[in-house]
């Protein structure tokens, strides 16, 4: 059992907050949202993440889990104190650090022990010394501290399997007893544990993610391709992921890739790349292909409808990001219904744990109770979150209450050839062939 202190209460914070007050240690963790803090004292999940609030009651029950907004009570008799801040995207790709240096001064300023300072938060190449430096100088008196990068790769949605499962866990650090007392917290998990230097750990975390997100726009360029040569994408991946040098993983095409990280990193990486003279081809290629995935969605449309969507009642499935969130930060279906507005339609949407987010980002969606109320009297449906809940509708009710059956399904849920033969006009992403040996009409 040991005594951790998490800053931030995002996704990253609690989770890992919760997650390792359940391995048994004692968490306590801070943000200065004193809202956050009383909503979550409460019990009040600030965000949507599938067995999290199970989790959080059952350790703040046991006293193994606190919440608080002020940092003396956090670090009181803290071992360890986890970064979980948020990075968000500046204005030129780079990553914005306000949050972590807020952080880094405050933890300085109020420490009165020696810390172990682990970063969890996504930081650009470097940041490991900048944070010791600020550390360094914002303290009233010398007292010991190590800072050790420990990046985070867990996923929104499975996040809580995924911390309890880890593939590896990543330690970067110059002092080697901070890395290994770090490694202690994450002995339970059974994982790999790579012990490295603070800047090869930052930059382990982005090329992850830059080739995640390269995998990506690949197949979503193989599957434009597939969609004028008439073959179908799906089986392409299926092909190719039996080689056990590419795997079956992150090759599902769709609408592109969204989510607070993929996009946000990617452009943090290119600019880094940038900044030290160099020209990132390849991931100026993976941001440009990501965009145009989502636009190609409305470009469809714009097809299927006779050329115009203007005055044309569009209805969208799936608000998130992806599935299993709440999250709609750089989602793809709110990239989509932005084209669409734009080009003058009428945009009604269903999500089950989104609509919030998104009718407040986007007011001008008329949000819906269900699926069929989205599908109701619309010229065109768009699958863009593939929610399990879209997976078997009642396909025949829809294609009966739409005003003219066209699917444009964005995830690749539905059959081509079971949708086409229910009457709806279909297109799915790289799916060029309708299983009958033709392309499809009209490609
Ligand atoms: C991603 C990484 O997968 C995590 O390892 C990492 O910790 C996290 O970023 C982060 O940096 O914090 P996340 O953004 O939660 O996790 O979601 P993913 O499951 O990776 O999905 C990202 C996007 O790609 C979503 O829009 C998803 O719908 C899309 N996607 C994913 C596809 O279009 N096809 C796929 O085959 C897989």
């Amino acid at each position: 059992m040991k005594n951790i202190c998490v800053i931030g209460t995002g996704y990253v914070g609690l989770v890992n907050g919760t997650c390792f007050a359940d391995l048994g240690n004692n968490v306590i963790t801070v943000d200065i949202d004193e809202n956050k803090i009383a909503a979550l004292k409460r019990g009040e999940m600030p965000i949507y993440e599938p067995g999290l609030k199970e989790i959080v009651e059952r350790n703040v029950k046991a006293g193994r889990l606190k919440f608080t907004t002020s940092y003396a009570e956090g670090l009181k008799d803290a071992e360890f104190v986890f970064i979980c801040v948020g990075t968000p995207e500046g204005v030129d790709g780079e990553a914005d650090l306000k949050y972590v240096r807020a952080a880094a001064e405050t933890i300085a300023k109020t420490m009165d022990h020696p810390l172990i300072v682990i970063n969890k938060s996504t930081v650009p190449v470097g940041t490991g010394d900048w944070v010791a430096d600020i550390i360094r100088k914002n303290q009233p008196k010398p007292i010991d501290f190590s800072v050790v990068s420990c990046p985070e790769f867990l996923r929104e949605g499975s996040a809580v399997a995924d911390f309890m499962q880890t593939d590896r866990t990543v330690l970067g650090s110059l002092d080697q007893h901070a890395a290994e007392a770090v490694a202690q917290l994450y002995l339970p998990l059974r994982a790999p544990i790579v012990m490295t230097d603070l800047r090869t750990a930052e930059m382990i975390k982005y090329a992850s993610n830059a080739f995640l997100a390269t995998r990506l726009s690949f197949i979503n360029e193989i599957s434009i391709i597939c969609e004028k040569l008439g073959a179908d994408v799906i089986e392409v991946a299926q092909g190719m992921g039996f080689d056990k040098r590419i795997g079956h993983h992150f090759l599902q095409a769709g609408v592109g890739y969204g989510g607070s990280c993929f996009p946000k990193d990617v452009a943090a990486l290119a600019h880094m790349a940038q900044t030290h003279g160099m020209h990132p081809q390849l991931l100026h290629a993976v941001m440009e292909i990501n965009a145009f995935q989502r636009k190609h969605v409305a470009l469809k449309l714009h097809d299927l409808l006779d050329g115009s969507l203007k005055g044309k009642t569009i209805g969208v499935l799936g608000l998130a990001f992806k599935e299993n969130t709440d999250d709609i930060r750089e989602s793809p279906a709110l990239a989509i219904i932005t084209h669409l507005l734009e080009q003058g339609a009428i945009v009604k949407a269903y999500d089950p744990v989104a609509m919030e987010n998104a009718l407040e980002e986007i007011p001008a969606i008329n949000g819906c109770a269900d699926p069929y109320e989205v599908a109701k009297d619309a010229d065109a449906l768009v699958i863009a979150t593939p929610w399990n809940e879209f997976k078997q509708l009642d396909m025949v009710r829809i294609r009966d209450m739409m005003k003219t059956p066209i699917l444009l399904d964005g995830r690749n849920i539905y059959e081509p050839r079971i949708m086409q033969s229910l009457g709806f006009t279909y297109r799915g992403v790289g799916r060029g062939y309708d299983g009958a040996g033709n392309s499809q009409p009209g490609d």
